[in-house]
């Protein structure tokens, strides 16, 4: 809901719990007076009646240092207020001060489309509002999306030249929010390749926390994603706030606490490197920003990103559609297959109950190891005798679909690709390229390029009974230049390849809209609510080894539904980790996502063979409970000695939980896992301890946890009694 009081030139949006107020102050800046728990409206009264103008403009025109404790929706630059600001904004005389002041403001239904960049596909109602710049000819759009039956705020701004000299963005923010002093702690997401999204609490403290990416992607390092908890924030209690970008570039997201403890949030496009070039009658978008609060934990906050995500940023067709259970030869057989072993693997994968086969890297050019041929999208017929179309019959013949992975945004230098067009590779003159698992990146900032991959990946999917790709993303860049921008946009680099990026994606959904796409990063590199606009799913990470797994998951579920991750079973000794856990674990840890099966199953012995088939079968029956359902974390693998996670149907009536012993201990103390999410008047049976109780009972007491070896795992299905799940 979306309400303006002119007497008081204030807003108040509000959503399912949460509101966000503002106002017009004397001098024309618009200030945030409150973001969080829904208070009634009328109360915007009390803030600015009785709390009155923290800063009045006689205050802040004799003593500048009051800039700074102004609680700013937009943040200048230059004019007393040190804080970071939202837009940077550099002129043709070099001058780059910048003060914001209200305009006007309209009120639509709906959400802004953003043209060429991924967005919220439905609203809500959005806020308009209205700035100019009193120092230049800009004016700044701000867009506020609310919904009011969800917690997510959806943010984003445009900038305008609205005079006849171009001028040059040196920075664009999404947003920004000024919250009052709390004694915030912040949580952050780290990693590396099998590895990914590590979360980390820590105090906030004075200064500036800045999370950011700089090798054109979301990245392994540090996620999009940051979080402020209060003290007493815990996994199903307590305030916290959370911020992502649907943004798959170079980001930033900063926490600053200044002198005065106030919390400025903002967030977007990273500004290192950025500078971009905005002609009179121009303008610049930037990406959304999800904002979310939650008064109820972190579990709560998770549980309104997945979804608003499932609901409003997938694609509609696949967002709640059965993922495809895939049978993937990667780690079966790397580069080395021919027909007779990919058919065998169909053969198997078809006997176990999955329904697509997937053939990966090292079908195509002279591709027999990662030193050549990326770019060459036509079969190896050496290798594929027959071509695709005889993996294609395979698959008929056996039932099952087909899948077929591409890299399309790189090229080998040892690829015909790359001798016609060596000037297509990223790259500066006179500086040998640094090469990541020996490629180069292709330049996506020139449309040509994209075009030329567009056609050539269209006519591979056109000429074949395809319906999975697996788009691959293999290394980040070096030498971000291309010689088709001129030297005072270069800034621009970053940010047009990843638009380079969503225009391939976005042309080849929609040319193929049955086709399912599953996004990747050498693992989960670039695993982003941007990218899961155009990819339902993406490969969560390398990493399949049945405890780190779990944990890599974990980290995920912070802010992304349990079907965006593609998850598989993989061979023991894991090729990543070297460690043995079973069959059972690994099975039931790939279950909590899109599952699949990543091994030479045709060399599984008969009993392993039933224990898949199993696996899969009942994989089919709480398939709709992950894809639909809400996630309750019980036991966190970073902090205990279990892992623990449990799916509860909306209707509250099923409920599937997984948990995994880490370390075995002799003699362990008694320990209870209480469940969440459960109606406390239902009645539930648990099937595979045939037990029965109440939701009371067993969100308040609990059930045993067992005590198990290493890395074994249990599942629980629960039901209501006298319901079939
Ligand atoms: C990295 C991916 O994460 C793997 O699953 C696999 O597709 C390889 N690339 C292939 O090169």
């Amino acid at each position: 809901m979306i309400i303006y009081r002119e007497e008081t030139k204030s807003f108040y949006l509000s959503g399912k719990h949460y509101c966000y107020l503002m106002r017009v102050d004397g001098s024309g800046r618009l200030q945030n007076l409150h973001y969080g728990a829904k208070i009634p409206s009328d109360d915007i009264a009390y803030f600015i009646g009785q709390i009155g103008d923290p800063v009045s403009r006689e205050l802040v025109d004799l003593n500048f240092y009051a800039n700074e404790r102004i609680f700013s929706e937009c943040g200048g630059y230059g004019r007393g207020d040190y804080r970071s600001p939202s837009v940077v904004i550099e002129r043709k005389d070099g001058g780059i001060m910048s003060e914001f002041r209200y305009v006007r403001h309209t009120i639509e239904d709906g959400a802004p489309a953003l043209e060429g960049i991924p967005h919220v596909r439905c609203g809500g109602q959005t806020l308009i509002i209205y700035l100019c710049d009193v120092c230049s000819d800009a004016e700044i759009e701000l867009n506020y999306t609310v919904y009011d039956d969800s917690d997510i705020l959806v943010r984003n701004a445009k900038i305008v030249n609205a005079g006849k000299q171009s001028f040059c963005l040196r920075k664009a923010f999404s947003f920004c929010v000024d919250l009052p002093d709390n004694n915030y702690k912040i949580l952050r997401m780290h990693g590396a390749w099998t590895r990914e999204r590590t979360p980390e609490i820590t105090d906030l403290g004075h200064g500036i926390v800045r999370l950011q990416s700089t090798c054109g992607a979301s990245s392994f390092g540090i996620h999009p994603f940051l979080c402020l908890l209060e003290q007493d924030c815990r996994e199903e209690k307590g305030v916290c706030y959370g911020v992502q970008l649907v943004y798959s570039g170079n980001f930033a997201l900063t926490a600053e606490r200044n002198s005065f403890g106030t919390v400025r949030l903002s967030g977007g496009i990273n500004d290192e490197q950025f500078c971009w070039k905005v002609k009179g009658g121009e303008n610049f978008t930037s990406p959304q920003a999800l904002l979310c609060y939650s008064e109820r934990g972190l579990g709560e906050l998770s549980r309104e990103y997945a979804d608003f995500i499932r609901e409003k940023i997938m694609l509609p067709k696949f967002a709640f559609a059965p993922r495809p259970i895939v049978t993937n030869n990667w780690e079966a057989t790397y580069f080395n297959f021919n027909n007779e072993k990919v058919c065998a693997l169909i053969d198997e994968a078809a006997k176990l109950g999955a329904d697509t086969f997937v053939l990966d890297d090292g079908w195509f050019g002279k591709r027999d190891s990662d030193s050549s041929g990326l770019g060459d999208w036509f079969v190896n017929e050496k290798k594929l005798v027959g071509g695709l179309t005889k993996v294609a019959e395979c698959c008929k013949r056996s039932g099952l679909k087909f899948g077929l992975w591409f890299e399309p945004e790189m090229v080998s230098p040892d690829s015909d690709l790359y001798r016609a067009h060596p000037d297509w590779a990223i790259h500066k003159d006179g500086i040998k390229p640094i090469r990541g698992r020996r490629q180069l990146v292709l330049d996506f900032t020139r449309q040509e390029v994209v075009d030329y991959i567009f056609r050539a990946i269209s006519d591979i999917l056109r000429s074949n009974d395809i319906s999975y790709v697996k788009w691959d993303m293999n290394r980040f860049i070096t030498e971000c230049y291309s010689a088709s921008l001129p030297a005072t946009q270069q800034g621009e680099f970053m940010h047009r390849y990843i638009l380079g990026v969503y225009n391939l994606a976005e042309r080849l959904t929609s040319d193929f809209p049955n086709v399912f796409f599953e996004g990747c990063a050498s693992g989960g590199g670039r695993f982003d609510a941007g990218m899961l606009y155009y990819f339902p799913q993406i490969w969560t990470s390398d990493d399949t080894d049945g405890y780190e797994r779990a944990k890599i998951q974990w980290g995920t579920s912070l802010c992304y539904p349990l079907s965006a991750m593609s998850c598989h079973v993989s061979a023991c000794p894991n090729h990543q980790t070297g460690r043995m856990t079973p069959l059972s674990t690994r099975g039931a840890i790939a279950s909590l996502g899109g599952s699949g099966y990543e091994l030479d199953i045709s060399v599984l012995s008969e009993e392993e063979k039933n224990a898949c088939k199993e696996q899969i079968a009942a994989y089919r029956k709480i398939s709709d409970l992950m894809l639909r359902g809400d996630l309750y974390r019980l036991s966190n693998p970073f902090s205990e000695n279990y892992f623990c996670e449990m799916i509860v149907s909306k209707d509250k009536r099923c409920a599937y939980v997984v948990g995994e012993q880490l370390r075995a201990i002799p003699l362990p103390n008694t320990r209870f896992v209480k469940l969440v999410g459960l109606d406390e008047e239902k009645l539930y049976r648990i099937e595979e301890l045939n037990l029965t109780a109440s939701g009371k009972t067993l969100t308040f007491v609990g059930v045993p946890l067992p005590n198990l070896q290493d890395y074994e795992s249990f599942i629980w299905h629960i039901e209501e009694v006298k319901h079939d799940c």
